[in-house]
């Protein structure tokens, strides 16, 4: 088994993730995010909210709808760009990306079917923006768009920010929600879905192309940083730079943050320079004026803008990836363990009594168990022996557990403690119920 088949197993095995509408043989590219995996991505989504708003004084928070007026879309240029190349091979009738086909070191051009050797047709755009239909009387209805990319809702919201907020250029606003794409070849588990979440800044700057590189440079650096502080490996995290044949319709430049994944790198989020394409679009489209006024220097302009969009369901599945490790035990054995940063962590510490069957190590350990929850997340586990539920933990990332024992029932000096196992080193020690708050509270931070 690869790597990834790896993942999506112990995804579904352990509770992060299961395919959508699986009692109905599944929906291609639609995933649900179980007990542990919405804990993951919660986790993810608040510390880049924590790093982007909470820590920050010149970036504000949005929360804009999924379903806007069509004519964003128009703005935007999604109705006519947004788009990639479709090949049908005309034997199985089995669809293609036509990039993905021809971009694979060593493929000859033009390719045959992959799946059956037949003749492909050659390439057609397909649009990307999934519709949808509001209103209640058929043939009234408006046809819309279930948006593409998070980030229109922040442009079209440029003015109402400005003048309900202190902001004031350079400043930016971060967002994050779902997206939804029609993609040819939903694929990869998680990797590419039809519905997804993204975590993005739009930050603007004054269009002045020298200071909008700096700025451009300044986030991607910051974001590179981010990933790394949450514990991924440096040496599976580059950028790619996009050649100007690369460039989405309204970039000036970008480069993406890839991830090495299964012997190949693959995108995990852009660092983009929109230059003022969204402000002034919005502008010719709606007929708003939107341009800022520079108080000081008295003078309007229509910013640049830079952005870091980021999957928050890849970056999911790539710490899991990064924090996956099959270790050979001093005993022989294999154990399966996710050394995830203890902030991604879905359960912070596990609380076992020794014996399920002992009511009063059930009752001690009950109220530890209640006493942590209010701090964070806390598994509890009373099935099976204590090594299983070690193994489990460790599949489940859980940096803590904590095991009340006939000692724990004694009275301290001699007793009132309990064992706590390190999930990494996998060491453990005695540590008094009275201090086990801040004893964890201390390593996880
Ligand atoms: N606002 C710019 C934008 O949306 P993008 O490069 O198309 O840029 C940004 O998307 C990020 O969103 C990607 O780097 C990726 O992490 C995530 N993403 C895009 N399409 C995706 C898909 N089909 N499934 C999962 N994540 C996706």
């Amino acid at each position: 088994m690869d790597i990834g088949e790896k993942i999506t197993a112990l995804a579904k095995r352990r509770g992060f993730v299961y395919p959508g509408s699986e009692i109905y043989g599944g929906l291609a590219g639609t995933w649900d995010y179980g007990p542990l995996g919405v804990e993951l991505k919660r986790n993810l989504k608040n510390e880049f909210w924590k790093s982007m708003v909470q820590e920050r004084s010149d970036i504000v928070g949005l929360d804009a709808a999924i379903i806007m007026s069509p004519k964003v879309w128009e703005a935007s240029g999604h109705l006519t760009s947004f788009s990639d190349p479709l090949v049908e091979c005309k034997k199985c009738h089995h669809r293609f990306r036509a990039d993905t086909l021809i971009s694979k070191p060593g493929t000859p051009n033009p390719v045959a079917c992959p799946d059956c050797g037949g003749e492909l047709t050659a390439p057609k755009q397909f649009n990307l923006m999934v519709e949808t239909y509001l209103g209640v009387i058929e043939g009234e209805k408006l046809k819309t768009y279930l948006r593409g990319e998070i980030t229109q809702g922040v442009h079209v919201n440029f003015k109402n920010i400005l003048s309900s907020t202190r902001v004031k250029i350079p400043f930016g606003v971060a967002q994050i929600g779902k997206a939804f794409r029609n993609e040819i070849t939903p694929g990869g588990f998680t990797f590419r879905s039809r519905e997804f979440e993204q975590m993005e800044l739009q930050y603007y700057v004054k269009p002045d192309m020298k200071e909008s590189m700096k700025q451009f440079e300044y986030w991607k650096k910051e974001r590179m940083a981010w990933y790394v502080s949450l514990g991924m490996k440096k040496g599976n995290l580059r950028f790619k730079e996009h050649a100007k044949d690369e460039l989405a319709h309204y970039a000036k430049a970008a480069f993406d943050i890839e991830y090495y994944a299964e012997g190949e790198w693959k995108e995990m989020e852009g660092i983009h320079h929109r230059g003022d394409w969204d402000v002034r679009r919005h502008q010719e489209f709606s007929g708003e004026d939107m341009t800022y006024l520079d108080e000081e220097a008295k003078e309007k302009f229509l910013p640049f803008i830079i952005e870091t969009s980021g999957g928050v369901d890849r970056a999911a599945l790539f710490f899991l990836m990064d924090a996956y490790e099959e270790e050979k035990t001093k005993d022989g054995e294999t154990r399966t363990v996710l050394h995830l940063h203890p902030k991604l962590a879905p359960y912070k510490v596990a609380v076992f009594p020794l014996l399920a069957n002992k009511p009063k190590l059930v009752d001690v350990a009950r109220k530890i168990y209640d006493d942590l929850k209010k701090d964070m997340m806390v598994a509890w586990d009373d099935r099976g022996n204590i090594g299983k539920r070690y193994r489990a933990q460790d599949e489940a990332g859980t940096p803590y557990c904590v095991t009340v024992d006939f000692d724990s029932l004694e009275s301290p000096p001699a007793g009132g403690d309990v064992t706590v196992r390190d999930r990494d080193t996998m060491k453990q020690e005695r540590v008094k119920i009275k201090a086990l708050g801040d004893y964890l509270k201390e390593k996880l931070i």
